[in-house]
């Protein structure tokens, strides 16, 4: 049995205490349209978001990922946009991404899709990402993969969940994105698991109050934990794909000591990391015989991505600040 989720009695710890305001700030940022026409023209964040991406164009994607396969690591692409406010651009989004797997199967690239339903039109006409969800669905398993779709913020949790549960009936190659911090996500996970689905659980990057969400870091992470031992006990009777999507390599390695309890092998789930985070163990883990994937983001509209980058590690914010040095 899993342990239950340990519930520290103070609500924060010091390092919390500590980076709140910075990444409350930081999460902010990311939402403000003023910043986001404005912050992406300066040449010192320009630099640095090159950090956490290989070019804006997808050919530097597909690049990087030729060199990740290289060295046994599949990729997972994302282009980069949300909340698009005309729908007929959700149209070539899903057009970009036809175009992207077909270039995967040319180049013989070991790679899969991870979208956002808000760049797929999700705000403004369901239904029409539904189609586009279906195609991408259906083309990628024509090429024999998965389509990954990610969470956003707490608004569209369960719109995103019943949309996922929809497509997976029909599509059953489809894979979601869980929250940890989120405390509905158990229930959640409960609720996909005879769906036989596909879950990258991540920690969560956006800014959830305390009404729905753990704020407290060690909770999240003990709940992280519990999520994932959830889902491999399910996977020792059934077909479940568990995705970790995270760079805790601490974490990692007590979900991986779990699976060993259980009697699964290191191959009973994958580790998925962001480009340019932690690629020494992506690296080393690769190595150590897990089934690691890099996710590459790419696309000009990096802005809000890169700031929630930042509110993860506020120290990303000394290194923004550094490129403005000559
Ligand atoms: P944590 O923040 O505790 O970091 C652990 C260590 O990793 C840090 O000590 C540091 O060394 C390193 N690290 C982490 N973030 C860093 C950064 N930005 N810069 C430099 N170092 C960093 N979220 C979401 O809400 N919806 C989604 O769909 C996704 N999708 C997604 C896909 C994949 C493949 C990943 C890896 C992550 C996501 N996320 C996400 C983001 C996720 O919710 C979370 O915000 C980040 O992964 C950071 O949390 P960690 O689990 O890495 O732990």
């Amino acid at each position: 049995m899993v342990a239950p989720v340990a519930r520290p009695a103070a609500a924060a710890d010091g390092y919390d205490a500590a980076m709140r305001p910075m990444r409350t700030v930081l999460l902010w940022a990311a939402r403000d349209r003023w910043l986001r026409e404005r912050v992406p023209r300066l040449g010192f964040v320009r630099r640095a978001v090159r950090r956490f991406m290989p070019g804006e164009d997808v050919e530097a994607a597909l690049v990087a990922a030729e060199a990740f396969g290289r060295e046994g690591i599949p990729t997972l692409f994302t282009r980069l946009g949300e909340n698009l406010e005309v729908i007929g651009d959700a149209d070539a989004v899903a057009d970009h991404y036809l175009g992207l797997l077909e270039e995967l199967a040319a180049r013989g690239i070991d790679g899969e899709a991870s979208v956002k339903l808000t760049q797929l039109g999700f705000d403004l006409d369901e239904e029409r990402t539904f189609e586009h969800c279906a195609r991408l669905a259906q083309r990628s398993a024509e090429l024999d993969r998965e389509l990954w779709i990610d969470m956003e913020g707490s608004p569209y949790v369960e719109r995103t969940i019943a949309f996922y549960e929809r497509l997976k009936r029909s599509h059953p190659n489809v894979g979601l994105c869980l929250q940890a911090y989120l405390i509905r996500t158990a229930d959640d996970v409960q609720r996909l698991l005879p769906l036989e689905p596909s879950i990258r659980l991540v920690k969560g990057a956006y800014d959830e109050p305390a009404r729905i969400a753990y704020r407290d870091r060690r909770v999240v992470d003990a709940n992280y934990v519990a999520l994932a031992v959830t889902m491999l006990e399910a996977a020792r009777t059934q077909r479940v794909r568990v995705g970790l999507g995270t760079h805790d390599v601490d974490l990692i390695e007590q979900v991986a000591s779990h699976a060993r309890a259980l009697g699964l092998p290191r191959t009973s789930f994958e580790i998925q990391m962001l480009y340019g985070i932690r690629a020494d163990q992506q690296r080393r883990l690769a190595r150590d015989g897990y089934r690691v994937i890099d996710l590459i983001a790419y696309g000009d509209a990096w802005y809000p991505w890169y700031m929630r980058r930042l509110a993860e590690r506020p120290a990303n914010v000394l290194f923004a600040l550094r490129q403005l040095l000559p």
